[in-house]
């Protein structure tokens, strides 16, 4: 299609659509009455007697390159396929994920679980400027709503598949302190969890030495690669090999499960998606859920401001990292490497895409996984965030920096603070000198991006006991968790 100046589209819009509204409002008065009276009292929506809507000119006008523009950033798909992990799809082991994401036995003190932090009440966020459980960490809470389409996870990408990332907090000592064998032992004790576990992974091992072919765990234990004095690590170091492989194996499953819950997490469709489905070709509208302010916003997003540089696609992220300069927390010196020790972490975890946990080790997961090389340049950069349900998850930046995205947007404005870093800094930013009504504009977009959250069977532990073996795998293909 040729491009169009708006000048020229709204004259090319406005003569047949006068007509159109002619037209309709001659039918409408003829048969219904009714309508008409409705009509006048709502909002600029036009409806004909048979209830289609009919389309009018948007209140802020896009040339059709714009309008090419921000059909990419929605619809939202289905998240992608994740080749190494074989049950990411299956209800059953959703069931499971949603137990053990809810489940406070999986840390040390008894009483934390991932919905602590990650709190469905308070959109998968804690509202916190960095996390705080067992230690205070120095990394900002993100929400796990729409996670299953991210490439990268966390803010240094550490990990590369939602199921390993998954496994990070469990024994992280600042944030649940738990262990893979506590885990395994918890497994095997619980009947409910058994019985899901078993459903979709097969049997777990005897646990102890007494019975032949047992794993003899001890009570605790897990690798602590930077601490081999550790008891911890000296539990594990004293297990034998088969039975460490096969914890392994359990707590990379674990993390499959979790997976397959969280990739069920979505905010139900913003109001610019609901805009966007509403779009036609021409550039006219026929719900026009978004205010003028939001579009103008979404005209500086796309155009001016430069944002959909990186925030672009329908996650609102290119999947990179970058170092946009974001300043230190009060006293936070040294400053976080991010994506330089992202790096050095994936690769030397046992559970990336090509280790030999994964399920789909030739995969092009697995295969970039395996290639990747790290380099200076990647020293304080942080993964570009999604922007979907960015108002309902203050604080923001890595290091939960900002309150308000009026703070964020006048970071952008000014750079006011911005880090300036050795040679190796990008230069991707340049202050935008933004109006007050372009600020305005461009935060009011950013909260028309969030829709009204996850169904509630998945706002807490399941409320539906396991199905049990007996529900074997009929339905596994498709369908919701709750119900396994
Ligand atoms: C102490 C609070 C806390 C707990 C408990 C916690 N998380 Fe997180 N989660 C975080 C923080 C902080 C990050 C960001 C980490 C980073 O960038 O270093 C994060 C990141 C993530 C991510 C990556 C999201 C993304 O967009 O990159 C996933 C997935 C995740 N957590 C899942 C879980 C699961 C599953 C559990 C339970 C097993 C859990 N978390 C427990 C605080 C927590
Ligand atoms: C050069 C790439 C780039 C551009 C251009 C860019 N961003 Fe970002 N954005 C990022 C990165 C990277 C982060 C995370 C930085 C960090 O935490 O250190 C971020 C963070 C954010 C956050 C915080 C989200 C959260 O959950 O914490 C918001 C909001 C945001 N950007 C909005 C915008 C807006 C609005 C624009 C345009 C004015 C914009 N960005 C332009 C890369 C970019």
């Amino acid at each position: 299609m040729k491009p169009m100046t708006p000048q020229r589209r709204i004259q090319l819009i406005a003569l047949p659509l006068a007509l159109l509204g002619l037209a309709i409002g001659v039918l409408l008065m003829s048969f219904d009455p009714v309508m008409i009276a409705r009509r006048s009292s709502t909002s600029s929506i036009a409806r004909s007697s048979r209830g289609n809507d009919v389309p009018v000119p948007l209140m802020v006008s896009f040339t059709s390159d714009e309008l090419a523009t921000i059909r990419t950033l929605a619809p939202l798909p289905s998240p992608p396929e994740d080749p190494t992990n074989a049950v990411a799809l299956l209800p059953r082991a959703a069931w499971l994920g949603q137990s053990l994401f809810f489940d406070p036995r999986l840390s040390s003190t008894g009483n934390i679980h991932c919905g602590t932090c990650h709190d469905p009440a308070r959109w998968f966020v804690d509202l916190l400027p960095v996390a705080q459980t067992i230690g205070v960490g120095n990394r900002n809470t993100p929400t796990l709503l729409h996670t299953a389409h991210s490439r990268w996870f966390a803010w240094d990408g550490r990990a590369d598949s939602l199921w390993s990332m998954s496994l990070l907090p469990i024994e992280n000592e600042s944030e649940m302190g738990g262990n893979r064998v506590a885990i395994v032992r918890l497994l095997a004790n619980d009947l409910q969890l058994r019985a899901a576990y078993e459903a979709v992974f097969g049997q777990i091992p005897p646990i102890d030495a007494s019975r032949r072919s047992g794993l003899n765990l001890p009570r605790e234990a897990r690798p602590v690669v930077d601490d081999p004095q550790d008891p911890m690590h000296v539990a594990w170091e004293s297990m034998r090999e088969a039975s460490r492989d096969t914890v392994n194996r359990i707590y990379a499953n674990v993390g499959k499960a979790l997976a397959a819950y969280q990739s069920l997490l979505n905010d139900g469709g913003s109001t610019f998606d609901r805009f966007v489905e509403g779009l036609s070709e021409d550039g006219l509208t026929s719900t026009d859920p978004m205010t003028q302010g939001e579009l103008m916003g979404l005209k500086l997003f796309i155009g001016k401001a430069g944002c959909i540089r990186c925030h672009s696609g329908p996650m609102f992220t290119d999947e990179e990292f970058h170092n946009i300069g974001v300043p230190p927390r009060e006293g936070k010196v040294p400053r976080d490497p991010g994506r330089y020790r992202g790096v050095e972490l994936l690769k030397r975890s046992p559970f990336h895409a090509a280790g030999f946990f994964s399920d789909g080790r030739e995969s092009s997961r697995g295969i970039i996984s395996e290639s990747l090389v790290n380099s200076p340049e990647n020293w304080g950069r942080f993964k570009t965030p999604s922007l979907r349900s960015v108002i309902k998850t203050p604080p923001y930046m890595h290091n939960g920096l900002f309150n308000t995205l009026d703070e964020v947007v006048r970071f952008y404005s000014t750079l006011e603070g911005a880090v300036q870093l050795d040679h190796h800094q990008e230069t991707v930013l340049e202050p935008l000198h933004l109006t007050e009504d372009e600020i305005r504009d461009l935060v009011a977009f950013l909260g028309a991006l969030h829709g009204p959250g996850p169904p509630d069977e998945l706002m807490g532990p399941p409320r539906r006991p396991f199905g049990g073996v007996a529900a074997t795998s009929s339905g596994d293909s498709n369908g919701a968790a709750a119900s396994p």
